[in-house]
């Protein structure tokens, strides 16, 4: 007998795992008991007071499970790092954000868009505070989602001030007549203005933002003409928040 049979032999033959098995050693689903076991914090209505000028970074897998966050989402949250790791992003969902807009925010990142939702959260004090978000989507040679990272960054009181009375009718609008119906008047208001979510979003930062970065301006021509030239606007835009958020 060589000494391969004898190591296999009967029922010594290690077992496949069953599905269920199988499911039970993903992130997502260590995720799903991890937040089953956890009472989200009070929500109390005071800010959380925190160095504004600092950026907050995370990383999740694709489904938002948190794999990573920097030292500033540790302070501004309140959550040490253990309890953060392994637990789905929504660990410091605040209920006074309408679902449609995590609803818009996944939509897009799930097509590879990038959008820059102004996002109140909840930190573990049951504090709020508010920021504007970035978004960088990470794919593997096949094409597929693997991780996505964010970076947000604390946002003008103006611009809190606007969003919160859009924010407070999708609220009620989702208390009353659920998710479809504040959708439809999320887009029914941006048609009205004549603006995507991000167009909105970035106007807003860009109006109330002190001293935004000045718009970078060619010295010359380009020799070769953009098969898909970018409005000296869009170039503004794109340069400003990518400088915003801090991007090398
Ligand atoms: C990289 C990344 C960062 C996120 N950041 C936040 C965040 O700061 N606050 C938040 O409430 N949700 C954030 N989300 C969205 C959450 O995954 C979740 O959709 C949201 O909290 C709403 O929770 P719900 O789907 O249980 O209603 C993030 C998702 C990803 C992928």
């Amino acid at each position: 007998m060589s000494s391969s049979q004898r190591e296999f032999k009967g029922d010594q033959f290690p077992k496949p795992l069953s599905t269920i098995q199988k499911l039970e050693q993903t992130p997502e689903w260590k995720a799903i008991q991890k937040f089953s076991n956890f009472t989200p914090p009070e929500p109390i209505n005071k800010e959380v007071q925190w160095d504004k000028s600092k950026i907050i970074v995370s990383k999740t897998d694709p489904y938002g499970v948190i794999e990573y966050a920097n030292d500033v989402f540790i302070a501004v949250s309140g959550y040490a790092e253990f309890e953060l790791m392994g637990m789905p992003h929504n660990i410091i969902r605040h209920p006074d954000m309408p679902k449609v807009l995590f609803k818009v925010l996944w939509d897009n990142l799930k097509q590879g868009n990038v959008v820059h939702p102004v996002v109140k959260n909840l930190a573990k004090s049951g504090r709020y505070y508010w920021v504007i978000a970035d978004f960088e989507i990470k794919k593997n040679d096949k094409g597929e989602i693997i991780n996505y990272y964010s970076r947000r960054r604390s946002v003008a009181q103006e611009v809190v001030d606007k969003v919160e009375v859009l924010y407070e009718k999708l609220l009620q609008i989702e208390h009353t007549s659920g998710v479809g119906a504040s959708e439809k008047y999320l887009m029914g208001y941006l048609e009205d203005i004549g603006k995507s979510y991000n167009q909105f979003i970035e106007d807003l930062v860009l109006q109330y933002t002190p001293e935004p970065p000045a718009p970078k301006v060619a010295t010359s021509a380009p020799k070769v003409a953009l098969s898909t030239p970018m409005q000296p606007e869009e170039d503004h835009k794109r340069g400003f928040f990518a400088r915003f958020f801090g991007k090398k």
